[in-house]
């Protein structure tokens, strides 16, 4: 029977990437959304992959959210943490909310969305979690505290869950995609991309959400067994860790 393959963020830029190569890959696959319901619905339409709305930086609905998709496909093996968003401001101009939203959606979401997963990877001795992080989580980004923050938090807790689960046949790792062609990226102002960003990637092009989406399938994969606890690097050579 095909694994189940869950994607936060599911519907849209990298994650749509991500889910779309996992069913090519043989996967069951549930996309994850969380407010979009006009592109998850078009996505739906075009790969015929099942779209489920919850709202990841609420511990209850991926509670909900979970038991829905293992009512509907079965038990989640490969968990995709992918949904994320950006609030940039420079600190001294950042408010609250700007951290707060920035800090649940794209750190708490992890906690949330691991936790009604993992019982159940231990028992079965089978599981693979794949956190996206960021190039910026790694280096730093001025007009980012919240998201660099969040996203270096990412990394320190698949380090943790890792360790954790190595001896029950449960893998954690970290992707940390550098900037890609995606809505997210788009919403960078064009002078600051192109003055600021673009000269300082050596492969001399942004990347594709492909390009990411073919790191999770060999990471969810049984070839990827003995890796665990890492953070894979996928930046075009902007930064190198
Ligand atoms: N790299 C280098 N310099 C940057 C920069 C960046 N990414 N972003 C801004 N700057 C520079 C600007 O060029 C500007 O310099 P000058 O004064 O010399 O012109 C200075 O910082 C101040 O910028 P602004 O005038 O734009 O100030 P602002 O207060 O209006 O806006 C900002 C600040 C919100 C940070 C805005 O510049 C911005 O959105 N920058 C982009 C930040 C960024 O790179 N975000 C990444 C989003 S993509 C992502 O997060 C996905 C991922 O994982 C990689």
């Amino acid at each position: 029977m095909a694994r189940v393959a869950l994607v936060t963020g599911g519907t849209r830029g990298i994650g749509a990437a991500i889910s779309t190569a996992l069913k090519q890959a043989g996967y069951r696959v549930a996309a994850n959304y969380g407010g979009n319901d006009e592109a998850a619905n078009k996505f739906k339409a075009e790969t015929g992959i099942a779209v489920f709305k919850w709202d990841v930086s609420s511990f209850d609905a991926c509670a909900d959210g979970v038991k829905k998709v293992e009512a509907e496909l079965g038990p989640v093996e490969v968990l995709v943490n992918n949904a994320g968003i950006t609030r940039d401001s420079m600190f001294h101009k950042m408010k609250a909310e700007q951290w707060s939203a920035v800090i649940n959606t794209n750190l708490s979401s992890l906690f949330n969305m691991c936790r009604p997963v993992i019982e159940g990877m231990r028992d079965r001795n089978f599981g693979r979690i794949i956190n996206i992080s960021s190039i910026n989580g790694q280096k730093g980004q001025m007009g980012q505290t919240n998201y660099s923050a969040a996203k270096a938090g990412e990394i320190g807790f698949t380090k943790a869950l890792a360790q954790e689960n190595a001896r029950k046949g449960v893998t954690v790792n970290a992707i940390c995609p550098g900037y890609i062609a995606t809505e997210m990226v788009q919403a960078v102002p064009k002078d600051v991309l192109e003055k600021n960003v673009l000269p300082q990637i050596p492969v001399g092009r942004l990347g594709e959400p492909e390009e990411v989406a073919r790191c999770v399938v060999f990471l969810a994969s049984d070839d990827a067994g003995f890796i665990t606890g890492s953070t894979l690097t996928v930046n075009g050579g902007q930064y190198l860790a």
